[in-house]
């Protein structure tokens, strides 16, 4: 019996664990989700363990990334199996484990010494369920997430708009991913340095003892050998979590014909960052309002691009030149095959919370920029115009007669703020669509 769209599974088909087995696991999941008969093996022997099923995605390194299936007798609960499939899963260091009786289907994943449920289905009806099931445990799922897995990622925060929330979105983003465990790097290419302030590096009074202006993300693009990521990056304790930034400095300005005349500084980033990607699993770009080199060495250097924009009609125009700018860079990166830039979307910032405003309103410009500049805005990761999220910058510390900014990250500033929900949120999604695992 093969179950199809014309005989779709029933539960009482079923007997027992070895029709479970059979009917379920062999001649539909397995072939569904794209294992092939040498992918999988069945009563699989591992240390002390006897799996049912092993499904395997990466044949070689990633063993993590393989799927345990345990088939159990129709009446048995799903509840009284859990610990076996932990053990399993954590022992052998498997990422995925599917548990069903037939009658229902549950997916686990292991997170650092637990494992999680991350998925429920019945049995009947499972064919209206395949598809999630697939984009979870498929064999295509796994071996494309592996390819990418561990691998530092690179997202550049743009608009040519100043005043949208770039600085804000870097700080708080990067703040709130290092909160989650991530190994994360900053890199300030505006010659405001407002990040480089924003993360508590200009702790100097005077000009005298700038400790920024001799290195700093002008010598890095400056020299082809010199001032590597590691002997340029400065440790930042805006937040109580690990913290990586390049600065900016005033200068970068005037210094902006100097590097335009050398060919390798557009390039020099991508390579020194090739060097430390074992050290990050993710690096920031802040960038300058503008179309200039600083901005172009952003774009030719990033992954994705996240473009806040606080929705306003001059921001909304402005997306017509984020666009024209990504396509020419994209040409560019094209002679250095390198893939196009991936778009992130439009992430709304400092939204109004006022009730005048509106959800009417707010819908209408989301809808606006999707219909007319057709990029997709993160309607879920929406930023509110709060002002704990200007404040937390401008915390000062006194030293002796000096006054020092002491800036902190969001969460830092004020724990119950709404605005560390909303990061969060942000976060994760910017986790889930890069792949950070
Ligand atoms: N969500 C927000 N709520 C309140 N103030 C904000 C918010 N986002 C940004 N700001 C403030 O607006 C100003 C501009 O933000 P910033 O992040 O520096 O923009 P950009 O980097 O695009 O120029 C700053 O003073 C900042 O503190
Ligand atoms: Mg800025």
């Amino acid at each position: 019996m093969l179950i199809n769209q014309t005989t779709p599974f029933d539960p009482n088909f079923c007997r027992n664990e070895r029709e479970v087995e059979s009917k379920l696991i062999v001649s539909y999941l397995l072939p569904a989700l794209g294992y092939e008969i040498s992918m999988w093996q069945q009563e699989k022997s591992y240390h002390r363990f006897r799996l049912d099923f092993l499904a395997i995605a990466n044949q070689q390194k990633h063993e993590t990334d393989n799927v345990i299936i345990e088939a159990k007798h129709p009446d048995k609960n799903l509840n009284d199996h859990i610990d076996q499939l932990s053990q399993y899963m954590l022992h052998i260091n498997v990422k995925y484990g599917l548990l069903t009786n037939g009658r229902e289907i549950r997916i686990y994943q292991k997170v650092n010494d637990e494992i999680q449920i991350i998925f429920h289905c019945f049995g009947r009806g499972i064919e209206g369920k395949i598809d999630e099931i697939k984009a979870l445990i498929g064999k295509k799922t796994l071996t494309i997430q592996s390819k990418d897995n561990g691998v530092m990622k690179i997202v550049a925060v743009y608009h040519n708009k100043g005043g949208v929330g770039k600085t804000t979105t870097v700080i708080n983003l990067a703040a709130t991913l290092s909160k989650q465990g991530k190994k994360v790097l900053i890199i300030d290419m505006d010659s405001q340095a407002n990040t480089t302030f924003a993360t508590g590096l200009v702790n100097f009074g005077d000009e005298e003892k700038d400790t920024l202006k001799d290195n700093n993300i002008y010598h890095v693009l400056r020299h082809d050998e010199l001032f590597s990521i590691k002997e340029t990056v400065r440790k930042s304790r805006f937040t109580s979590y690990d913290m990586d930034v390049i600065p900016s400095h005033i200068h970068l300005m005037k210094h902006e014909n100097e590097l335009n005349q050398l060919d390798y500084s557009k390039v020099i980033l991508i390579q020194k960052l090739k060097a430390v990607q074992e050290q990050y699993d993710v690096v920031l770009i802040d960038t300058p309002p503008s179309l200039n080199l600083y901005a172009r060495v952003a774009l030719i250097t990033t992954d994705y691009l996240l473009i806040p924009s606080d929705l306003k009609p001059f921001a909304n125009e402005g997306l017509e030149n984020v666009k024209e700018f990504v396509k020419e860079i994209d040409g560019y990166r094209k002679f250095l095959t390198r893939s196009p830039i991936k778009i992130l979307g439009v992430l709304p910032t400092k939204i109004s919370t006022h009730a005048k405003f509106g959800q009417s309103t707010l819908q209408n410009r989301m809808n606006t920029v999707e219909e007319r500049y057709q990029i997709e805005v993160l309607r879920d990761c929406i930023i509110y115009e709060r002002d704990d999220l200007a404040k937390c910058v401008e915390q000062t510390l006194e030293v002796g007669e000096l006054e020092i900014a002491d800036p902190r990250a969001i969460f830092d500033y004020n724990p119950k703020s709404k605005s560390v929900d909303e990061f969060e949120t942000l976060a994760q999604l910017i986790s889930q669509r890069i792949g950070l695992t």
